[in-house]
Parts: structure tokens; sequence; C-alpha cells
């Protein structure tokens, strides 16, 4: 009897305990929740926000850092499903894996969603950013943006883009080449001359520098102390702000001189489209903010379309085929066209297979403007959503083997809309689609003409953190033609 009871005292104990752990797990999870998430509690989906202050970020880093750079999202998605709670850089949010819902986030911008990006970013890229606006003035700058990097304007500037590639080439010759330093100077002066063509090389020079530092700060934590690279970035902005506005003066006086880059057409856009004219703070904003997300982006791809080429020799001699056949249509010397560029398909595939696998951006991130529903999902108002787009291409699902290069999986197949947005879709799809593909064609163009080949230096793995790229950044020897 003595020993029922207790066993009933026990077990009432160890209810009232489990009863108030688990309540009180959930008192925790709901204060840890934005206020946003808090009025929606009921209808979340469902998910971990991990440690306090830090939440799932480390988790996170810890994958990206393993030779599963994508087990965190595939683990979550397998035990909360396509939609899930989590807690990333300091804040709790929605993360979106399903194709579908991607595109419905991604393409109904307001009244529905709009874009997002942390109060600290702003100060580095500049309030005026394009991805900072939204509305009519975004609609009105994307449009502006886009009469730079559109086909019509981009197939008079290919024997320009070409030549950069020759000269960063040439110099690969009898060295140990590091592909990714290469690769980013090769980018960067893609973008500086479609961007804001410095004539002047001391003036260049400088620029360049702090502008290496922006893009620091860019990545860096935003701690605004003496010594940081945040702050480091912040000052930097001030010289670029200053040396952009000097070259607006400059132009503004000099307006018989043509430069054909985007400054030209930004000072230029009330003849362009009969608006207004743009402030000062505003081109400033404008250019660095593009500079910004064509470098790393363009030149982490480039990086990885060498190791990818020069780890398939199968890959490498038919896209020498393909580009000797461009050439023997061709006078000598002869510069590449519009009209060459367009005949680069296996370059086009290359490009798709290296950016499914080693997609420079992780992931996308919108905010809700009221509550939103989808598929009998509901996202609260004013929530932080995430699209994943290295696990989408990834997904063993839409790609069987995905680790796996095969350009075979894009032969004869026009590419499913939902299942392949590295440059992102709907009213905020990257501007400069064609400018990248097209420096990225002509640097392979040159590297399999110039070159019979190339072999590792030295052994070299790629990392996914804190953004892909190699951990040695790819030590190559060229091999003569
Ligand atoms: C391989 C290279 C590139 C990749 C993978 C890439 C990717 C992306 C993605 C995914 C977005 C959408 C962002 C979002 O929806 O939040 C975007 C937007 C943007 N990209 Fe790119 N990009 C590349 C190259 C470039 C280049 C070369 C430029 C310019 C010279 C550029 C300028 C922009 C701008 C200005 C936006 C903002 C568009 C808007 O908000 O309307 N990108 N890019």
């Amino acid at each position: 009897m003595w020993e029922w009871g207790s066993l009933l005292e026990g077990g009432v104990l160890i209810f009232f305990i489990t009863l108030l752990l688990s309540y009180g797990a959930a008192g925790l999870k709901w204060l840890r929740l934005s206020p946003a998430l808090r009025k929606g509690y009921r209808k979340l989906p469902k998910g971990s926000l991990g440690w306090p202050l830090v939440g799932e970020t480390l988790a996170l880093q810890h994958c990206l850092m393993s030779t599963a750079p994508h087990s965190f999202v595939n683990d979550r998605r397998r035990r909360y499903g396509d939609l899930f709670l989590t807690h990333l850089f300091g804040s709790p949010l929605l993360a979106s894996t399903d194709p579908e819902m991607n595109r419905f986030i991604l393409t109904k911008e307001e009244p529905l969603f709009t874009a997002s990006l942390p109060k600290t970013l702003s100060m580095v890229v500049g309030q005026n950013a394009l991805l900072m606006l939204t509305g009519d003035r975004h609609k009105r700058m994307r449009r502006l943006l886009m009469s730079m990097f559109s086909p019509e304007v981009l197939r008079h500037h290919t024997d320009r883009i070409q030549q950069l590639a020759v000269s960063v080439l040439k110099s690969w010759k009898g060295r140990k080449v590091i592909v990714a330093d290469e690769a980013r100077e090769y980018t960067y002066n893609v973008a500086l001359s479609s961007i804001m063509n410095v004539g002047r090389k001391d003036k260049a020079e400088v620029f360049r520098a702090k502008f290496l530092e922006l893009r620091s700060g860019a990545r860096a934590l935003p701690i605004d102390l003496p010594g940081t690279a945040f702050r480091t970035a912040l000052q930097a902005r001030k010289c670029l702000a200053q040396m952009v506005e000097e070259e607006i003066n400059e132009r503004k006086r000099t307006k018989e001189v043509r430069y054909d880059d985007l400054l030209e057409k930004l000072i230029e856009a009330p003849e362009a489209d009969g608006g207004e004219p743009l402030r000062n703070e505003e081109i400033v904003d404008l250019i660095l903010s593009s500079m910004l997300a064509g470098f790393d982006t363009s030149a982490n791809t480039l990086l990885f379309l060498v190791y990818y080429i020069g780890q398939n020799p199968q890959v490498l001699h038919d896209l020498k085929m393909e580009h000797q056949e461009i050439l023997r249509e061709k006078a000598t010397n002869e510069p590449l066209t519009y009209a060459d560029y367009k005949k680069m398909r296996l370059s086009q595939l290359t490009i798709n297979e290296t950016m499914r696998i080693a997609n420079p951006i992780l992931s996308l991130h919108r905010r809700t403007l009221q509550d939103v529903e989808f598929d009998g999902r509901t996202f609260p108002a004013n929530c932080t959503v995430q699209v994943w787009l290295r696990s989408l291409h990834t997904d063993p699902n839409l790609y069987p083997n995905p680790y796996n290069f095969d350009l075979d999986r894009w032969k004869g197949k026009t590419p499913n809309g939902n299942n392949f947005i590295p440059f992102g879709m709907g009213p905020r799809r990257c501007v400069g689609i064609e400018l990248a593909r097209m420096e990225l064609c002509f640097f392979i163009h040159c590297l399999v003409t110039m070159y019979r080949g190339w072999e590792p230096a030295e052994e070299d793995k790629p990392r996914y953190f804190p953004e892909p790229g190699m951990r040695k950044g790819l030590p190559i020897y060229v091999h003569d033609p």
C-alpha cells in the first residue's frame, strides 16, 4: 500500500515536472520570438530557436564548415517540413525550401512582401541601393540599371570585356596562379569599366583599395568600433562617395566626353526617362551597391568554373571544341561579338551546373507586410522570411546525385523556372545577369583557347563558409597551347 502510494506520488510529481518543463520551454520559446511571430504563435510552422542569443547560427556555421554543407536545411526540412521556424544571425525567421513557395515569396512584392536587409548593411551599401528601395522608386532605378546591363547595350562592350580577360590570362603563363585572386581582379575590372569607368590610373588605384575595404566591411560583423572591419568600411564609404561625387561634377563640366557606363546613364536619367534628376547621394549609392552586388558573386562563380572544368577533362575537351569552332569562323585577332557569345551554349550549361553546386548566394530575405496565407500556411505580418537557394539547387528530388558535376542534366532541357534560381526571380531578379554570364563565357573562351589546360599546383578543396570558395584559393599552373 505504502509502495503504491509513493509510486503514485512519484508519478504525479513527474507529471507536473514534465508539464512545467514543457510549458516552461514553450514559454521561453514564446518570449524569444519577435512580436510579429508571437502574435501568430498558434499558426507558426514547427522548428527550433536554438540557443539564446545565437539561435541556430552556430549550427548553420558548423554544417557549412563540414563535409555536408547543406545538411542544416536538409535536416530541418526532414524534421519540420518545407517551411520551418529558425533563429539565424540575431533574429527568429521562417525559412522556405519549397520551389512553389519560394516563387510565391519572391514574386509577390508589395502589398505582401518587401525586401529586407539588416539596417546595419544599409550603412555600408547605402539607403538608395536597389535592394533597399521599394515601390515606384525601386521600379525607376531598376529600369535605369537594366538599360545599362541589357543585351542591346552589352553587345557594344564585348571587345572591352574580352580585352580584360586576355590581359589577366596573359600573366598566368609560367607562374603559379591563385585563381581566386585573379578571378577577383578580372570581375572587379569588368564591373568598374561598366559601372564607373575611372580613367586616371592613380584615382583608379585609390578607388580599388577603398572599394575592397567597403566590401570586407559588408561581410563583417556590424560592430562600429575603432579598428573593426565595419568601421573601416564606413570610413572607406565616405572616401568613395567623395570620389564618385567628384567624378559626377567633372562629367557634368565636360558633357561632350562619352563614357558609356552606368554613371553616365544615371547622370542623364532625366533625358532617358523624363523623370527628376537623381541626387548625387542616390547616384553614389547605386554605383557602390551595384559594384558590391556584382563583385564576389561573379568572382566566386568564376573560381568554381575553373575548378570544375579542371576536374572534368571531358568538359574541358568539349569546351575547347565549342570555342575553337567559334574562332574558326573568324579572321585572326578579330574580337568576339555578341553573336559569338550567343553560340557559347556549352559554356552556358557549364555555368549553370557550376552555379547549381556552388551557388554564391546562400539565401534571399523578405519581410511580410501583412498576414500572408500560402497553401494553408500562415506568414504573420512583419516577420522575416528566408528563401534557401543552395539547398534548392542540391535537392536530390530535383537533381539526382546533386553533388556530381554533370552537364548531361542540362542538355536538351529547359530548366524549370522554380527549380533553378541562382539570380533570384520576380521584381528583384538580378539586373546584372547578362553582364555576369557574358564575362564568365568570355573568360572561359580565352582560357581554353589560350592554354592547353591546367593542373593543380597544390591540393585544394572547396569550402562553404563564410562564402563558397576554395580553401587555398585554387593554386594552379597553366599548360602552353
Ligand atoms: C554570378 C553573378 C551574380 C549572381 C549569382 C547574382 C545574384 C543575384 C540575386 C540572387 C539577386 C536577387 C536578390 C534578391 O532577390 O534579394 C541579385 C540582385 C541584384 N544583382 Fe546580381 N548577381 C550576380 C551578378 C551581378 C552583377 C554583375 C551585377 C551588376 C553589375 C549585379 C547587380 C545586382 C543588383 C543591382 C541587384 C538588385 C536588384 C533589385 O533589387 O531589383 N549582379 N543578384
